[in-house]
């Protein structure tokens, strides 16, 4: 296993997350464990880009249930369609949020937070879990990072 995440000094991110997603793929495929393939992808998304917040909730009894993460503490809990991340559940598509504070029914779990992308894992049909990413700034987040976690998403959908 790599012992250390190799990230380009860029700010371009098509090439960091040309750079990360193989590693991702290096630093998972020889564990079994899901919580510790999630915890590490976590880490590495937020050691790459720096983000606010990284962290993935599982689906369970028709509502989100907080996985592993990375950044300060977040709800618990999110039920069926409620904020972002219930939005992608809800209807299986990546939700992208320029502005939260635009966004009617946001679920602040940080004031800090200011943009946001939200990608479901997508497995037998049936949203299993969502990567919930958090930015400090405005309009973080475009159709680059959709399709870069989207195919993250696929990843670990295989797991
Ligand atoms: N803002 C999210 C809630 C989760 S936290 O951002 C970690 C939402 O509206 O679903």
């Amino acid at each position: 296993m790599a012992e250390a995440l190799y990230i380009p000094q860029t700010r371009e991110k098509n090439e960091i997350y040309q750079a990360v997603l193989p590693q991702i793929r290096v630093l998972i495929q020889d564990e079994p464990n899901l919580i510790a393939n999630l915890a590490n992808i976590a880490a590495a998304l937020k050691e790459a880009f720096g983000f606010f917040w990284v962290g993935f909730y599982f689906v369970e009894n028709e509502e989100l249930v907080l996985g592993p993460f990375q950044g300060p503490v977040a709800c618990t809990r999110i039920r069926y369609g409620k904020g972002v991340c219930g939005k992608a559940f809800a209807e299986a598509v990546t939700v992208i949020v320029p502005d939260v504070n635009q966004f009617p029914g946001h679920i602040a779990c940080s004031a800090a937070s200011q943009s946001e992308i939200v990608v479901p894992i997508i497995k037998n049909q049936r949203v299993q879990m969502v990567l919930d990413i958090d930015s400090d700034r405005l309009n973080s987040f475009d159709v680059i990072d959709q399709q870069w976690l989207e195919a993250l998403a696929a990843m670990i959908a295989a797991l």
